[in-house]
């Protein structure tokens, strides 16, 4: 199929503003990064925007441009960021406390982070327990709060000059919660909004006020936010893009590499015990068991789905899949994530393979957060509305279509988002059948 004729895409010209609640860790090792990329002192390694490519027609005729070549996409140099905390550090300070990157590259980055000053944040402890801060809204009904949102919204549009916006959820994971009553209807929702509803998480207060105002939205974190039915139903009303959720960095990124490869091979799993450590803020809010519970489901549903139990009962009806997060401080960012998986093949013969992955978690997430948001803002500029699929490679917990399951193996993932670039320039799609070679 091609869409030559079909899909406009609005040129990148201008700002692109990137509204990210929550400057952690993650958050800004992002906008160092960026920052650090565009003064020439560092590589934006680990982003698929900047540096892969992407084949295009035969493999005879030779075209493979880089992916920001191919779609127009925003230049770094035009992206400029605003962000909400609970805490008042400006995003320098908050950088040199998360103790991510190194002192010598902040020192040289000190003058585009410091003037990055967090917006006062709407918070509730009953959401996210272990941390409390200062930079609050003052109080009043979640509708007010949401309102005060919007207007932070229009004021950091109109100070930072941004042509267009695009919201990134980089802020602690709130507790379980799932879709209630409220959140089925628009009515519902605001109702709830109007009348403090306990259901409504201060993260879905944000992705309102974001699709609201027309600001395509993604959620970083694994609790539920956009991917309440009225949030969805509310993204395609305005026409507003919408992805989510978790970043699939540390653990589950090898999860969904080595799982696929199992099973591709119908080699049997009896179990797959996973268990990390990790000191820093994140870890600490996930210290709490129902924040720790949202990130559990989001890691859990993985295996699940790639496996296929129901279709390789003899491989996978029993595998034993445990996930384990511990807070242990002297690490910091330096998270280390350990998999034993419980392996069997011929004749049912055991096997076992040990991974012991030291990473750093905002090196990892930093990336994903730049792709996403000049791919949401693609998404936009082309007239893609609601949730956007082809955007699961970056995500734990892919959000779909209502009875849709999610496709979870990282090399589907990556061939449905570079046919999705194709589609959306009128190439053909690459199906690697390859026939034609052989005629
Ligand atoms: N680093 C990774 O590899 C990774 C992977 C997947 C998901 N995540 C998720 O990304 C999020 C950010 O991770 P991080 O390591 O930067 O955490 P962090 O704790 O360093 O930063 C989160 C920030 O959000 C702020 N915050 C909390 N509630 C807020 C609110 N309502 N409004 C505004 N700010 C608020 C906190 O004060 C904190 O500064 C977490 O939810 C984490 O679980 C991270």
């Amino acid at each position: 199929m091609s869409s030559k004729e079909n899909v406009k895409i609005a040129p990148a010209d201008g700002k692109l503003g990137i509204l990210i609640p929550g400057m952690g860790a993650v958050s800004t090792t992002f906008m160092a990064g960026v920052e650090a990329v565009k003064r020439g002192l560092a590589q934006p390694i680990g982003s698929v925007t900047q540096l892969a490519t992407i084949r295009l027609g035969k493999r005879t005729e030779g075209r493979s441009p880089k992916i920001k070549d191919f779609v127009p996409l925003a230049d770094l140099k035009d992206l400029v960021f605003g962000a909400w905390d609970i805490y008042g550090d400006n995003c320098w300070e908050a950088a040199e406390k998360a103790g991510v990157l190194e002192k010598s590259l902040l020192e040289q980055l000190r003058q585009p982070l410091s003037s990055i000053q967090p917006m006062k944040a709407v918070f509730d402890p009953d959401f996210v327990r272990r941390i409390s801060g200062p930079n609050l809204k003052e109080k009043g009904s979640k509708m007010d709060q949401a309102e005060m949102l919007m207007e932070d919204i229009r004021n950091f549009r109109e100070s930072s000059g941004a042509s267009r916006l695009v919201m990134i959820w980089c802020g602690s994971t709130e507790v379980f919660h799932k879709p209630s009553a409220i959140h089925q209807t628009l009515k519902d929702f605001e109702c709830g909004l109007m009348k403090n509803d306990p259901e409504i998480s201060p993260s879905q207060i944000y992705a309102f006020a974001a699709l609201k105002s027309g600001v395509p939205y993604a959620n970083g974190a694994p609790h539920l936010s956009a991917d309440a039915p009225v949030l969805m139903d509310l993204a395609r009303e305005r026409q507003v893009p919408i992805c989510g959720k978790d970043f699939k960095t540390g653990q589950t990124f090898m999860k969904t590499l080595i799982a696929p490869g199992l099973k591709s091979r119908m080699l049997g799993v009896s179990g797959w015990f996973s268990t990390n450590i990790l000191g820093n803020r994140d870890g600490k809010v996930l210290d709490d068991p129902d924040s720790f519970k949202s990130k559990e489901e989001t890691k859990l549903s993985v295996l699940e789905q790639i496996l296929q139990p129901d279709l390789y009962p003899e491989l996978y009806k029993n595998v034993y899949h445990k996930v384990r997060i511990d807070y242990y401080p002297p690490r910091g960012d330096a998270k280390e994530g350990w998999d034993n998986i419980d392996i069997f093949g011929w004749l049912g013969y055991p096997m076992q393979i040990k991974i012991d992955f030291l990473c750093r978690d905002s090196i990892l997430a930093a990336p994903l957060v730049l792709d996403l948001v000049l791919f949401l803002d693609l998404a936009q500029r082309a007239g893609l509305r609601g949730v956007q699929e082809w955007l699961s490679f970056y995500f734990k917990a892919p959000m779909t279509a209502p009875g849709l399951y999610p496709e979870h193996d990282i090399f589907i993932q990556l061939m449905k988002l570079k046919n999705t670039l194709r589609w959306l320039r009128g190439e053909d799609l690459i199906t690697h059948l390859g026939l034609e070679y052989y005629d």
